[in-house]
């Protein structure tokens, strides 16, 4: 049996739907506030995406681009000004930053209620010990994928291929926080098509192209793709062999059109909900 197609793409359309008409609703107008340096180009084109996205439902983005050679104490002193600032509820510090700045200390700077990429440690911490708090948004796309599809975790075997603090080590928290038996695997695991084979729910979230092929995939399993690996032709492809896993697997999601625009998504989600200010 083919793989049925979980399109991160539909669902988002469907999803921002429903946000716009929330936001007309509100009190007030959300507001991201995000903050871009250096002049990596698909930083630049990450971020032209959310402000688009932004737009598109009435939320207000404003976009702060600084050079690679900004001063850190200029950024946390930016940050700090934008925590005191009533009109932003949300405020996104694009990563990767620059190396002489320490990702820790900035994110560590956003106020808690504004942190929608849910990268502070204190909302880190609230979702290891299963307490409401702001939830990473590529994570909280994955979940609300298998929500939308009838996947309930519950009881499952879910292996996650990658311990990213973006993505991995969150996604499996919230895996595991929803009832499902949970395996990390990464780059020293030591035969892992034998662990991913388990998985009844497999998150292929490692950043390398192509890297679960057919003899990873458990027959009917739920397979999330999360790579956006950018090839010589320019074509984006994920870290799932799509057509062979596709004939094995039950659910697949699709790179581009997958993870990617839910990721979105999810940021105008909890943009919406810092906004609501009804989070803590
Ligand atoms: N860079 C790549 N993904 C992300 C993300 O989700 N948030 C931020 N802030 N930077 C990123």
């Amino acid at each position: 049996m083919t793989a049925t197609i979980i399109s991160g793409k539909e669902l988002s359309e469907r999803l921002r739907g429903e946000l716009a008409d929330d936001i007309k609703e509100l009190s007030v107008q959300p507001s991201l506030a995000v903050i871009l340096i250096g002049d990596d180009p698909a930083s630049h084109s990450y971020v032209r995406g959310k402000e688009k996205a932004c737009a598109a439902v009435g939320i207000h983005s404003i976009v702060k681009r600084h050079p690679a050679s900004l001063p850190e104490e200029e950024l946390l002193a930016e940050i700090e000004a934008l925590n005191e600032d009533s009109s932003v509820h949300g405020i996104l510090v694009q990563l990767p930053l620059p190396d002489h700045i320490s990702e820790n200390a900035v994110l560590e700077k956003i106020v808690i209620g504004k942190d929608v990429d849910g990268f502070h440690p204190v909302n880190v911490g609230r979702l290891l010990t299963g307490k409401k708090a702001f939830t990473p948004c590529t994570p909280l796309g994955i979940m609300k994928m298998l929500e939308i599809s009838g996947v309930d975790p519950k009881g499952k075997r879910a292996v996650v291929v990658g311990r990213s603090q973006l993505v991995g080590r969150p996604v499996g928290q919230l895996l595991l926080n929803k009832d499902a038996t949970v395996t990390y695997c990464h780059s020293k695991t030591e035969d892992l098509a034998s662990v991913t084979r388990e998985a009844d729910i497999l998150i292929a979230a490692a950043g390398r192209a192509g890297m679960i092929g057919a003899e990873h995939v458990k027959d009917d399993a739920v397979v999330i793709d999360v790579g956006v690996n950018r090839m010589e032709t320019g074509k984006l492809t994920g870290d799932v062999q799509f057509e062979p896993v596709r004939e094995k697997a039950g659910w697949l999601t699709p790179v581009p059109g997958g993870v990617g625009p839910m990721t979105i998504t999810m940021l105008l989600h909890n943009t919406v909900e810092a906004a609501r200010g009804t989070m803590f």
